[in-house]
């Protein structure tokens, strides 16, 4: 089954909020949508789940025990849902034990449940780190200074198979300044010779690829306090998602991880962001979120800009209420995701 057919079938068991060109925004418990995906559909799972932190946040989080045997129910029906070559991306933050200032172990427990007993593989680790992060926890970090800021998460980029759908082609980075001169003139900066490490490199290492090869760390700042989606959130007076990723951290993904028209899910999608990013990056999204008034701010990223603040009140208001909503008819401006460029 194609990946629009696997859209409609869940569209109809399942209904929806919104839907737009590429997806689907469900409100439900996660668990039960993806039961109901036919197996091997889906090419990318990237998502963010509630950590186990010690202070609760406001949509709720599980204590840290319990924590990594309710997550491993998802990831069990996930591993099934994957293509062969599917991708589960999924960020943790890290966490303290209860009151004392020693670190909670839990992302590494999950990651090791996953591969042994899931069967995950590893396929690599990523680190995302926040610069702009603020410090925390108060008592160990600003109180006693006896612990560093954290800033930041680990990223389990995880697949079914040893050899996932993956081109780095797709996200390279800007080269430094240093390698951009040896480009423009190798000869001048560069003499291929034998390394003491016996990492040798060749005169190809002059090569022009178009970019750098990124690496695992992942330096992006979360500092988007006047977004688009903050922005509507303020103008029709509702509250934006507390715990919100940049819009890099999910583009970098999806981009090296699947190929236009292939299918993105995130199971706790919050304001979306990975739906609105698959969108952008002409991927077929479905998002499942189990808090309607989350589901319902989260349609304001995808309403062109020409509509007035009592629509996109109206609009908001409706699909609280439980209707459903198709926002093609609102997406007319060929400008919409211009909007965020300032963000990122
Ligand atoms: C850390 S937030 C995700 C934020 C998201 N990455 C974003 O950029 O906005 C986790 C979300 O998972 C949702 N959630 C928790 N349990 C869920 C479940 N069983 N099914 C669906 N959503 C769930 C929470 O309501 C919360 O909004």
């Amino acid at each position: 089954m194609s990946n629009i057919g696997n859209i409609n079938r869940i569209l109809f068991e399942n209904g929806y909020s919104y839907r737009t060109r590429l997806g689907l925004a469900i409100c439900n418990d996660s668990l039960t949508v993806l039961s109901r995906f036919p197996d091997q559909s889906i090419n990318l799972v990237i998502t963010s789940p509630p950590f186990a932190l010690q202070r609760k946040k406001e949509y709720g989080n599980k204590e840290q025990d319990q924590y990594i045997a309710w997550l491993l129910e998802f990831a069990k029906i996930i591993n099934r849902k994957l293509t062969d070559d599917g991708s589960l991306v999924i960020d943790l933050g890290g966490a303290y034990k209860k009151g004392i200032p020693i670190r909670s172990l839990y992302n590494f427990r999950l990651l090791i449940h996953l591969c042994d007993d899931i069967g995950f593989h590893l396929a690599e680790e990523f680190f995302w780190y926040n610069p702009s992060k603020l410090p925390s926890p108060i008592e160990w970090v600003n109180k006693r200074k006896i612990r560093v800021k954290d800033s930041v998460n680990t990223i389990w980029w995880l697949s079914k198979s040893e050899y996932p759908k993956s081109d780095i082609r797709n996200v390279l980075v800007p080269y430094s300044e240093r390698m951009k001169k040896l480009i423009e003139d190798p000869a001048k900066y560069y003499t291929p010779k034998e390394r003491p490490s016996g990492h040798n490199i060749g005169s190809n290492f002059g090569n022009d690829n178009g970019g750098a090869i990124p690496s695992n760390l992942l330096q992006i700042p979360n500092s988007e306090s006047n977004s688009l989606y903050l922005r509507r959130c303020k103008e029709i007076g509702v509250k934006g998602h507390p715990a919100r990723f940049p819009e890099k951290l999910p583009a970098f993904f999806i981009k090296m991880l699947t190929h236009p028209n292939d299918l993105v899910v995130d199971i706790f999608a919050g304001s979306n962001t990975t739906g609105f990013v698959a969108e952008k990056l002409n991927r077929n999204w479905i998002s499942i979120e189990n808090r309607i008034d989350y589901v319902s701010a989260s349609s304001l990223r995808f309403i062109d800009s020409n509509f007035s603040t009592n629509k996109l009140t109206e609009i908001y208001n409706s699909i609280n209420s439980g209707k459903k909503i198709n926002l093609n008819n609102f997406q007319k401006s060929k400008t919409l995701f211009d909007l965020d460029d300032g963000e990122n």
